[in-house]
């Protein structure tokens, strides 16, 4: 028997109905599993832990967090509670990501069957990229630190040695473990950046061909971020491993979200040499919560990543494979607005039954 203690954060708006549907898809998967054992321990934290308590996490769960197996943690934030100066109070990214020095934010982008693209002509599996996104430097680097005012506010962009040439490794690793580029099968990572113009970009792009020269049986290449936003809508089949900046990650993993369905079919997972968290990648959209139309599948993919990241590949991949083939079979249907149509309760039994086997 296999036990690991999983620390669950609910968060606010949508996010605590996307916790339930994982959490009954977990408990399908232990059902399954008779040797693996999940102990989940759930905190309060995000926007509705500051209204109450004026703090957006506790101590106690930061501690949690650094002895847990793993953290899976649902959307926070509420666009109405805010801190003194005016940004929003409950959002856990800065403390969690630099807190627990997680590097490396993976987010793939894939076409699951039965998800239109506004893009035209992909099949499913047609897209199907990972951006990693340096997580603990680049422009957020300055996170509420930007200086100056009330005219003028810079903002600094760091790029260090170390803090990419972790980040990079982390992306060749990562192209290892996968079949390449849907294009043309070619395990190929893409430096993006913006050296042309930056000196910053500059030195990231040096590191990344000085560890690309450690991977010679993985395609390196380099390519502008403007002109990466452009060959993600027109040749994103080109694309295996993307890795680059923070800010620069922030904006083209939401573009390639885009093209594969929105950022309810995205999750993602933070991850550093000791720790890491699983969140999906959209907010807790406050607007619909409590509704029940709220698509939970980019929490329930973010806890397969979390079981690969542990060790727990079989049980990942029954995730994995579930939600394809619900999308498949059309048990599980969508809006144009990546709503559920049947309702989050409905897309939970669709997965629960395959995971189980019973279809
Ligand atoms: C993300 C989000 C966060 C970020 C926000 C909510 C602070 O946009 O995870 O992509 O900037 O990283
Ligand atoms: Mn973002």
């Amino acid at each position: 028997m296999k036990e690991y203690r999983i620390i669950t954060i609910p968060g606010d708006g949508i996010g605590p109905e996307l916790m339930e549907s994982t959490i009954a898809v977990l408990e399908a998967v232990q059902e399954m599993n008779g040797a693996l054992k999940l102990n989940l321990e759930e905190h309060e934290a995000g926007a509705g832990r500051y209204a109450r308590y004026g703090k957006r996490i506790s101590d106690e769960t930061l501690q949690a967090c650094h002895e847990a197996d793993g953290i899976l943690k649902a959307p926070v934030g509420n666009p109405a509670v805010r801190t003194p100066e005016g940004t929003e109070a409950g959002l856990l990214g800065g403390v969690l990501r630099t807190g627990l020095d997680l590097f490396a934010n993976m987010r793939p982008v894939k076409l699951y069957p039965g998800i239109r693209s506004p893009l035209a002509g992909y099949e499913p599996g047609g897209i199907d990229y990972v951006v990693i996104r340096e997580n603990t430097e680049g422009l957020y680097a300055s996170r509420d630190k930007g200086v100056g005012g009330p005219e003028a506010v810079a903002d600094t962009l760091i790029i260090t040695r170390k803090g990419t040439e972790r980040v990079v490794r982390f992306a060749f690793e990562l192209s290892r473990k996968r079949n390449g580029a849907p294009e043309d099968g070619v395990r190929r990572v893409t430096c993006v950046d913006k050296s042309n113009v930056l000196r910053s970009m500059a030195l990231f792009r040096e590191v990344f061909f000085e560890v690309a020269a450690d991977y010679p049986d993985i395609e390196a290449e380099a390519v502008y971020s403007d002109a990466c936003a452009n060959h993600l809508v027109i040749r994103p089949a080109h694309y295996d491993v993307l890795v680059m900046e923070n800010m620069l990650g922030d904006l083209l993993s939401d573009l390639g979200g885009a093209t594969a369905g929105g950022l309810g079919m995205c999750p993602s997972g933070n991850i550093g040499e000791k720790f890491a968290f699983f969140e999906a990648v959209h907010g807790s959209a406050p607007d619909i919560a409590g509704q029940g139309i709220a698509n939970p599948l980019s929490l329930i993919l973010s806890a397969a990543l979390m079981l690969a990241h542990i060790g727990e590949s079989e049980a990942a991949n029954q995730i994995e494979t579930s939600v394809w083939g619900a999308l498949e079979a059309g048990e599980i249907r969508l809006d144009n607005k990546g709503r559920a149509v049947d309702g989050s309760q409905a897309i939970t039994e669709a997965v629960c039954a395959r995971v189980r086997g019973e279809i």
